[in-house]
């Protein structure tokens, strides 16, 4: 019922603001905590429809990697999620319409996707190096009943809170916030921002919270 009635519209790098955020203000920040005591960083794409989410966030984590300076060799976990299974064998597969990867700048085009054809159509489809990086999950959020061995550091969850009622979304909020590790870091999606009033997450950008 739910699966009908809710769009799994994504987008490679959509509201794109929000990499930039992950880039010059989560990763920083995260790469610091994560070395006391080491440990792998851990991203929740919650609600990661066919994988152009989670496959976005690997991008952006491999090239901070690249970039700047200081410690920045990250061993890093994706868990994605959603409730739709015919979703997630997509986001597995990680193959897409060529026009697809038109968000993507055309260096990480290149890098990180492979061409491929299918009769007439021209398809891409995700390095094996970034599609490992991934380990999909069906879990329906609405559930009360699901948690996480260890927490999160970062948690994405866009554009499916607005398919719930007020409560549900303060109920969500708050699971959250369980599964993140204090100064850790939830985007959600920009029509969503209402949803975090009352809760203890502080704002430290366009609908980016930190954990306290
Ligand atoms: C509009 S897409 C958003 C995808 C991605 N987060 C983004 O912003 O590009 C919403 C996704 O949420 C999933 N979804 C809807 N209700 C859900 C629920 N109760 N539990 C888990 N996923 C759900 C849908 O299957 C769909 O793939």
């Amino acid at each position: 019922m739910i699966d009908a009635v809710t769009t799994n519209k994504t987008e490679f790098f959509r509201e794109s603001h929000h990499f930039d955020t992950m880039t010059n203000l989560a990763l920083p920040e995260l790469s610091a905590m994560i070395l006391q005591p080491k440990r792998p960083l851990r991203v929740w794409s919650a609600g990661c429809s066919s994988g152009a989410e989670p496959y976005t966030i690997a991008m952006v984590i491999e090239e901070f990697q690249l970039s700047g300076t200081g410690n920045r060799n990250i061993d890093y976990q994706i868990i994605a999620s959603d409730l739709s299974t015919e979703m997630l064998q997509l986001a597995k597969r990680g193959i897409y319409e060529a026009a697809s990867i038109d968000p993507v700048a055309v260096h990480l085009r290149r890098k990180y996707f492979l061409k491929s054809k299918q009769g007439h159509q021209s398809l891409v489809r995700v390095v094996p190096g970034l599609r490992k990086k991934i380990q999909y999950y069906r879990l329906n959020l609405m559930d009360s009943q699901y948690g996480f061995k260890e927490q999160m550091d970062i948690i994405f969850c866009r554009n499916v809170m607005i398919y719930f009622d007020r409560e549900t979304q303060k109920q969500l909020i708050h699971r959250f916030k369980d599964n993140l590790h204090p100064g850790g870091f939830l985007f959600i999606g920009h029509s969503e921002s209402l949803a975090m009033e009352g809760s203890s997450f502080v704002r430290r950008g366009s609908t980016v919270y930190q954990n306290q």
